[in-house]
């Protein structure tokens, strides 16, 4: 089944249909607009945040078809057809990702703002299997930037995360 997030259709509007968070959405928007305005304003999922809104923070980072990418540099017209993962669909059922328990378990927010995107970054890091040590982490965490400097807590977070992996 899907729904249709629509509105007044105009000569550039095109349709979309995407799988977001397992659930199929027929979209009517402007072929110009963005994966992350499709997602924030025609889907109100607004756990995926505007940033510099031009590849530059990662704030806006989400999984499409698995692999991480900026929504912000994605037309949503691209993505037709595809698999999109945002922050809300970690926990769908309301128990969080044990990437969410660890950023929680290592203090890593500050005021927040990057935290969906570092989180969404760090899931499929640790898929990517990037996270053998540190400097690793450090460097394919590396376009997720945080004004607050949480970039420690985030390390030993996701660090937490991959000992685990290791140990099962
Ligand atoms: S908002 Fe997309 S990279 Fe900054
Ligand atoms: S926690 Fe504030 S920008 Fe990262």
């Amino acid at each position: 089944m899907t729904d249709t997030a629509a509105s007044t259709v105009r000569s550039t509007d095109v349709t979309v249909m995407l799988r977001v968070n397992g659930r199929a959405r027929r979209l009517q928007l402007d072929s110009r607009v963005t994966l992350l305005d499709a997602l924030r304003d025609h889907l109100d999922l607004t756990g995926t945040k505007k940033g510099c809104d031009q590849g530059a923070c990662g704030a806006c980072t989400v999984l499409l078809d698995g692999k991480r990418v900026l929504s912000c540099l994605a037309l949503a017209a691209q993505c037709d057809g595809r698999a999109v993962t945002t922050i809300e669909g970690l926990a769908p059922d309301g128990r969080l990702h044990p990437v969410q328990q660890a950023f929680i378990r290592h203090d890593v927010f500050q005021c927040g703002y990057c935290t969906p995107g570092q989180i969404m970054s760090a899931v499929a890091l640790l898929e990517e299997g990037r996270a053998g040590s540190d400097e690793e982490i450090r460097e394919f965490m590396s376009g997720n930037l945080c004004r607050c400097g949480a970039y420690p807590n985030i390390v030993a977070a996701i660090r937490d995360i991959a000992a685990l992996g290791s140990e099962s």
